[in-house]
């Protein structure tokens, strides 16, 4: 059954067909073609999942084993920034669930999800090898360390801040 493409996509199906075909023949491709596919839609929804299995003759379920593995990529939308909480055994012990809780409240949303305005994705992490510096949170590539619930405000609010700024010089 062939998969249906609205002509809205059809560029960055374009775009998913040259990545196919550069990285086909390597060793590893699966990972590759995911990570760049996941670079021009964003996330990796199931359509451009199943396009992938049938371009490169790997079955469904390995791709979405691969896809599901990984917290590098998403299978939902994702905000403007991702936030990672470390929920590994360290970061745990030095208070990450009060972390995470603080997050939630602030942003009103579970872990997995996306606020309204798309501008924070929540997740829990495993440990990023930071543990000296527990608890830690990421948010993009910046990275915040010996957290307490209290800081959670106000890193947020910059971010909020920057992006408001952002609309309004563009
Ligand atoms: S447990 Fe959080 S960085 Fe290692």
């Amino acid at each position: 059954m062939g998969i249906r493409i609205e002509k809205t996509e059809a560029e960055n199906f374009h775009k998913l067909d040259q990545i196919i075909n550069r990285y086909k023949a390597q060793e590893g491709m699966l990972i590759r073609i995911l990570q760049k596919s996941q670079e021009v839609f964003g996330y990796l929804p199931p359509k451009v999942q199943a396009y992938i299995s049938q371009e490169v003759g790997i079955p469904i379920s390995t791709v979405n084993g691969v896809v599901s593995f990984y917290s590098l990529f998403s299978q939902e939308p994702r905000g403007k920034y991702t936030i990672r909480v470390c929920m590994g055994t360290a970061c745990y012990v030095k208070g990450a669930q009060e972390i995470l809780d603080a997050v939630k409240e602030e942003i009103q949303i579970g872990v997995g999800e996306t606020s309204m305005d798309k501008l924070f994705t929540l997740n829990a992490s495993r440990c990023i090898g930071a543990c000296g510096l527990a608890p830690v949170m990421t948010i993009n590539d910046d990275v915040y360390e010996r957290l307490s619930p209290a800081d959670i405000p106000s890193i947020l609010y910059d971010y909020i801040k920057t992006h408001k700024k952002a609309k309004v010089t563009h």
